[in-house]
């Protein structure tokens, strides 16, 4: 559990969904990390901010605050990420340490069972080390709460023992800053949320920079790629920089026996199209998950909950892994009384709007 970065504990941010109708496992524009993508020491991951590219607003208080910290000899205050899956926030945890030239530890909320545990990675840092906890707002409320006093005055009270036997000790700990990440802002717990002095939110990234992304990482693999192509990949790629990777090296495949090992526009079209990733990046999944919309709640608005249970897959995962694209492209809209499919998405799937001229969408909808 923790394992420093240099040794790659992927496995714990991996699997989502399972037993759910939807084959997220495999699903190939799912923003969350699957071992194919890589290990925590992947040669695609930015090292630098120089080197990471978006996120500009982030970056840009970032630098300030690294740099203030260096100065002052000091260790970087307490930082939160929030924000989609798949935006970065474990590489961005890794620039940050590499910045402050200090050791990164990677762990997560589900991965620190117990006090125990969170106590051993605390006592086991070293001065201005950055520890990295991914799905922070997992955290179970007795580990939170050695969490605490840890952020807040570096040190940490442990008891041992129980009834006459029982005893208790004062660890002082080193100057350290922990980077908490969530796809959940609203849920962490308060106190928690108030002991973070940095709060970040990552954005879904334009296809401008997904472009930039893929051509850097097309270079680093040695891969060949025109910009069309490194455009068509990043209009796929739904904001996203890991499913933009992803989706670099099964492209190559396609490029290798069709267009000569280079990656054009022809042969990332052709290859996502067999891929059945539609031009704006949606899979079967979500244009099932818009469908059922329309077909059983004539487009909304239907809660979050309902429409969760009508396609057999959690709230959270509708919440945090489909709608920020499709809310991002004007596919779908939160309204007060639930979630509503826009015209534009009637209009991506070939389907009419209603009162846009109605009978062939209606007998559809009866069907
Ligand atoms: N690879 C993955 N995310 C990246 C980013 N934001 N910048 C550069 N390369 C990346």
């Amino acid at each position: 559990m923790n394992e420093p970065y240099e040794s790659g504990e992927a496995g714990q941010f991996g699997g989502a969904g399972e037993g759910s109708e939807f084959d997220l496992e495999n699903r190939l524009v799912a923003p969350d990390y699957v071992p194919e993508d890589g290990e925590v020491e992947n040669p695609l991951r930015p090292k630098t901010l120089s080197e990471y590219i978006g996120q500009e607003k982030a970056k840009e208080n970032l630098a300030v605050f690294i740099e203030a910290a260096r100065q002052r000899k000091e260790s970087l205050d307490h930082v939160l990420l929030y924000g989609p899956p798949g935006l970065g926030k474990t590489t961005l945890a890794g620039v940050i340490a590499n910045e402050l030239g200090v050791n990164l530890r990677v762990t997560s909320g589900p991965a620190i069972e117990k006090p125990g545990d969170l106590a051993a990675l605390l006592t086991n840092l070293g001065p201005g080390d950055v520890l990295f906890i991914d799905e922070i707002h997992r955290l179970s409320r007795s580990v939170e709460e050695i969490l605490y006093p840890a952020m807040e005055d570096y040190a940490i009270d442990i008891i041992t023992g129980k009834g006459q036997m029982a005893a208790s000790y004062h660890l002082p700990l080193p100057h350290f800053t922990l980077v908490g990440a969530t796809t959940r802002a609203g849920q962490i717990s308060a106190p928690l949320r108030d002991r973070f002095g940095v709060v970040l939110r990552l954005e879904l990234y334009t296809p401008e920079e997904l472009a930039r992304i893929v051509t850097r990482s097309a270079k680093i693999l040695g891969i060949a790629i025109e910009q069309d192509g490194a455009l068509e990949i990043a209009s796929r790629s739904r904001g996203t920089p890991r499913i933009a990777n992803r989706m670099l090296k099964r492209v190559r495949d396609f490029a290798q026996l069709m267009t000569g090992g280079v990656i054009t526009y022809e042969s990332a079209k052709l290859g996502l199209d067999r891929l059945e990733i539609d031009e704006l990046g949606l899979d079967a999944n979500d244009r099932r998950m818009l469908t059922a919309m329309i077909r059983f709640y004539n487009g909304g608005p239907v809660g979050l909950e309902t429409l969760a249970a009508a396609i057999g897959e959690e709230a959270v995962t509708l919440e945090d892994v489909y709608e920020p694209y499709l809310m991002q492209i004007g596919f779908l809209s939160r309204t007060p009384r639930g979630r509503c499919v826009t015209k534009a998405a009637y209009e991506h799937l070939g389907l009419q709007a209603p009162g846009d001229g109605d009978a062939a969408q209606q007998s559809l909808f009866r069907s």
